[in-house]
């Protein structure tokens, strides 16, 4: 259960990584360009593999604080709806892969510093 439970904090780290890489591609691409579904799917790699590391924690062990979970939940419940909303239209503003990527930056300090 242990390999398991680090498989899930790689692929919940390489989800960070894939959202920190968005906002740099998202820069690239300029202002008002369409939103990269790559937002989405790391938001949803995130979503899965957190929810699976709190669901499996009677097995690995591990007590999680839930209301830190409940944070880091609503945090990326925000980015997921973000994402959601601009990444179906033509464009979006300059304002939301700032935005996204500020909510990812929270939701690393939260699981950082919150002990
Ligand atoms: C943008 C969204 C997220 C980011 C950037 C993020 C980032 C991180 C980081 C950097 C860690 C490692 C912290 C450390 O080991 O000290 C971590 C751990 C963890 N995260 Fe997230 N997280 C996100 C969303 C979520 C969500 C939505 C959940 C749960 C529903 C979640 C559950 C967890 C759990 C349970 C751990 C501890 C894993 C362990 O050490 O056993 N995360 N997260």
């Amino acid at each position: 259960m242990e390999f398991v439970r680090l498989l899930l904090v790689f692929l919940h780290l390489l989800g960070m990584g894939m959202l920190v890489a968005m906002f740099f591609l998202q820069s690239r691409a300029g202002v008002g360009a369409p939103l990269n579904k790559g937002w989405l799917h790391g938001a949803a790699l995130q979503l899965v593999t957190g929810v699976a590391l709190v669901g499996l924690s009677p097995l690995t062990g591990k007590d999680y604080d839930h209301v830190k979970i409940g944070v880091k939940l609503l945090v990326l419940v925000v980015i997921g709806v973000l994402a959601l909303v601009y990444a179906r239209k033509a464009s979006s503003p300059g304002w939301v892969p700032r935005a996204l990527a500020g909510l990812v930056v929270v939701n690393v300090a939260v699981a950082v510093f919150w002990t």
